[in-house]
């Protein structure tokens, strides 16, 4: 794989970190309109802030996934992958479930590639610690959501 080709991978996970960080600001506000109803404030105040913890994570996958690119003389993409709306409590813990699993697939696709690269490259290894701890991220959000909707280890 060339330095390109690791560039472009690397670019396209930064696009969804763009999208997984809009999308968890815009639907914790969701969340936190449907919070108005006195009724169910008390137990989705706390929904609010763990999406916004999770975005602050993606934040953060924005800042490593540039770093990398711009160490391996890359452009960082300003583009963002598609984004997806919901409109109840469950169905917001629903697609970012979803979501989460998708990037989870992606950077797995991305370390295979690196794998296969072993012994090339003087930033192999550091490379692909960074895209782990991302990985390792991903799936504790994915934790997270599970837990917030009940159904902890269905998606082992
Ligand atoms: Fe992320
Ligand atoms: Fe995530």
């Amino acid at each position: 794989m060339s330095k390109k080709e690791i560039i472009a991978l690397l670019n396209s996970a930064l696009e969804l970190e763009h999208a997984a960080f809009v999308q968890y600001l815009s639907h914790a506000e969701i969340v936190d309109g449907i919070n108005e109803e006195p009724v169910i404030h008390a137990c989705s105040a706390p929904i609010v802030n763990r999406l916004k913890e999770i975005a602050s994570d993606e934040k953060n996958h924005q800042d490593k996934f540039r770093s990398i690119i711009g160490d391996l003389g890359g452009v960082p993409s300003m583009r963002i992958a598609a984004t997806h709306q919901a409109t109840t409590i469950k169905k917001i813990l629903e697609q970012n479930l979803k979501d989460e699993k998708a990037a989870v697939d992606a950077y797995r696709k991305i370390l295979e590639r690196l794998k296969s690269e072993k012994g090339q490259g003087y930033y192999s290894y550091l490379i692909q610690h960074e895209v782990t701890q991302v990985v390792v991220d991903e799936q504790k959000h994915i934790t997270v959501l599970e837990f917030l909707l009940g159904i902890q280890g269905s998606s082992y």
